[in-house]
């Protein structure tokens, strides 16, 4: 059920966590994103915008991966498909969501923020999990915690994470990609300032090597 979403994670390194407040942001911020070397975007259902915006991106940057975070209950998943999301991010996870994410094509990340909630989903067969809200919840140690008796489970921390610790994160061994939102800060976005878009995308995507 994930197999779609494992190589693109595999590739990702970093996960531009993006909120969208105006549809006519949304190409141009893509393309700054992946001119700068990062082309997973995640897509924040927050706004109004923010299903526009993904239409918007799938359908006018194939280079670009687009799917839509934020996902909470089985209206945003069927929004987020109808949308032309190739995959969904939830900050945690319930039986509704995941009933709904078991009826569709699209690949899910669920969150998980403690060994509980890692196990739940893994009898679920969720082999790839969001970490969130990864500084608050433990950060590094916790996951390193994890990793010893959870360690068949793959992490996309996000929450809390930015340039100065995005390594100490990729260098664990449960860890797949992280997730943040420095290099699309809302204050860049309402800027239009794509240059330094791109200048931290590309700083961000040269991290993982
Ligand atoms: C979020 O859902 O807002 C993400 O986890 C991004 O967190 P950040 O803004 O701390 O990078």
């Amino acid at each position: 059920m994930q197999e779609t979403l494992v190589p693109v994670l595999e590739q990702a390194g970093v996960v531009p966590v993006i909120v969208i407040d105006n549809v006519s942001d949304a190409l141009p911020l893509a393309q700054a994103l992946v001119e700068g070397g990062l082309n997973v975007l995640e897509v924040t259902l927050r706004t109004e915008a923010a299903l526009a915006a993904v239409e918007e991106i799938a359908k006018h940057l194939p280079d670009a991966h687009v799917g839509t975070g934020t996902v909470l209950n089985a209206g945003d998943i069927r929004r987020s498909v109808d949308a032309g999301a190739t995959f969904m991010v939830s900050p945690g996870a319930t039986d509704a969501l995941l009933d709904a994410a078991a009826d569709v094509s699209v690949p899910m990340l669920p969150g998980a923020a403690n060994p509980s909630d890692v196990m739940r989903l893994l009898e679920r067969g969720y082999g790839y999990q969001k970490f969130f809200p990864a500084e608050a919840a433990g950060g590094v140690p916790m996951l390193k915690s994890i990793g010893g008796p959870l360690g068949q489970v793959k992490f996309c921390p996000t929450g809390g994470i930015g340039p100065k610790n995005a390594m100490d994160y990729l260098n664990l061994s449960n860890v797949v990609c992280v997730g943040g939102s420095w290099m699309a800060a809302p204050k860049l976005v309402a800027e239009k300032n794509w240059a330094e878009i791109t200048r931290l995308a590309k700083e961000a995507s040269q991290l993982k090597g």
